[in-house]
């Protein structure tokens, strides 16, 4: 083997190893009898039959010794717990809002406010949908309208921040429904189904003003936000050099709320919250919070669980841990990249993105070519990956008709912290493999499919 010179410094992670977890290696024979086993489905193979699991970043993060520290003073009381106020104290210092309502995790936040704001018949845009959020609005009563940019949905197109709102298409659905029927605008950053793509400042802004205008409040789904103000940083004019935490903390400011499933970026394993700025949507929520996920100063968790969370926004906001995190991403993506493999690009924040209808032309979307592609990953090398297409897009909630959507992918998704660039190597080698024989792959036929977010529990057999 020949190693170039490199043209550049890399990216190496500020951190060393303490404390390892041995993952099995498993046969050929044997995946090929796991995923049976499993529908075909990678949600529900056991976690002991993966070699390297890249199906979610959620949950699935390395704690820092700091951080586990942390969890060594969880103050346990009922109500009132130390570890609420470190949480309150983080989250006010690098998000900026002046609320917080913790959950257990980010669908609890969605639950939470989709039920105080949301009256049947309105109308919530969005920058794309994600699962749990729409899935919320709708049990709601409401009714998810998408006004990112077009070219999100386009995964060649090289657009630096697809996540974008179309200015345009929010003021129509803003015009047609009439803004007394859109009780929030709802934002993500980075836009998790559109490949992980970021939204500019500028756009943030823009949306902030258009919003202002009508009176309606913008909330911000914040999950990724921290990996969004990296690509605000990396992309846009005057943000080269301003420091991550200012810029998450600008982001912020253009909105009015935010929901945050804390299981990604904040570096924990469970977690998240409401946050506000608006006072009386904050005394709702507080106490709705008592009803479904325990009282205010706890909402589902242990205080040790917030203290790592508390510690945990620190170091997710550190420009270094950052530039490391994203490096891994567009590192495995540009191994694909220059194999000829197609991806959605620009390579995204948490993930790497495979265009499964290009990977797979011959099989009908109607079949599950994603879907398809995560089994043949995982049966090639263990890899377990997650379907981002049909599957996920489900049913329309009126008609019953199943969505099908542009983008029909493979998320290849990076937890924080957890793997080597040489488990990277290996992913792209066995991506390589399944690329080359492409052609002999056949689709899937679904024989299972449960009613509300269908892709974690369907099950399927060979078409
Ligand atoms: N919003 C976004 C953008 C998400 O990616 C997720 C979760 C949620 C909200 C819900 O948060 O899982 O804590 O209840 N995404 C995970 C994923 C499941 O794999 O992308 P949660």
């Amino acid at each position: 083997m020949s190693y170039p010179k490199p043209d550049r410094r890399s990216w190496a992670e500020p951190w060393k190893i303490k404390m390892v977890e041995p993952i099995r290696m498993t046969k050929l024979a044997e995946r090929e009898k796991f995923i049976a086993e499993a529908g075909y489905n990678t949600f529900l193979l056991r976690s002991e039959d993966v070699y390297i699991d890249l199906l979610t970043d959620s949950g699935t993060n390395a704690m820092s010794d700091r951080q586990w520290a942390g969890m060594m003073l969880g103050d346990e009381a009922y109500a009132g717990s130390a570890n609420f106020y470190n949480l309150w104290e983080a989250v006010t210092k690098y998000y900026g809002y002046k609320y917080l309502v913790p959950t257990h995790q980010g669908r609890a936040a969605e639950h939470i406010l989709s039920q105080i704001m949301i009256h049947p018949g309105d109308i919530i845009p969005g920058n794309m949908y994600f699962t749990t959020t729409r899935l919320h609005q709708e049990l709601a009563g409401g009714a998810f309208v998408d006004v990112i940019i077009d070219e999100a949905h386009d995964p060649a197109n090289p657009h630096p921040f697809k996540g974008n709102v179309d200015l345009a298409k929010l003021q129509r659905v803003i015009h047609e429904a009439g803004p007394g029927k859109i009780p929030y605008v709802c934002i993500a950053g980075t836009v998790n189904m559109a490949g992980g793509q970021p939204q500019s400042m500028a756009n943030m802004r823009a949306v902030r003003e258009l919003c202002r205008q009508h009176k309606i409040h913008v909330v911000l789904d914040a999950t990724r936000a921290v990996e969004n103000a990296y690509f605000i940083q990396q992309r846009e004019p005057g943000y080269a050099n301003k420091k991550l935490a200012e810029i998450l903390k600008e982001y912020c400011s253009l909105t009015d709320t935010c929901t945050m499933s804390a299981k990604k970026d904040a570096l924990v394993n469970i977690g998240g919250w409401l946050a506000t700025n608006d006072q009386g949507l904050y005394e709702e929520a507080r106490n709705l919070v008592v009803v479904y996920e325990g009282l205010h100063t706890y909402g589902g968790l242990a205080g040790r669980d917030m203290e790592a969370m508390a510690r945990g926004i620190a170091e997710s906001v550190e420009d270094d841990h950052m530039r490391a995190r994203i490096g891994q991403v567009q590192y495995l993506g540009e191994h694909l990249i220059d194999w000829g493999i197609p991806i959605v690009k620009p390579i995204g924040g948490h993930a790497v993105f495979l265009d499964a209808k290009a990977f797979y032309p011959q099989i009908p979307q109607a079949q599950f070519p994603a879907e398809a592609l995560t089994c043949n990953l995982y049966i090639d090398s263990g890899v377990r990956t997650m379907e981002r297409g049909v599957v996920s897009a489900g049913r329309d909630a009126k008609t019953g008709e199943e969505h099908f959507p542009k983008l029909e992918l493979v998320r290849i998704t990076i937890p924080r912290r957890v793997y080597t660039q040489a488990h990277m190597d290996v992913v792209a080698e066995s991506v390589l493999e399944v690329y080359e024989h492409r052609e002999q792959a056949r689709g899937l036929k679904m024989v299972y499919e449960p009613k509300y977010l269908r892709f974690f529990q369907a099950r399927f057999e060979p078409a």
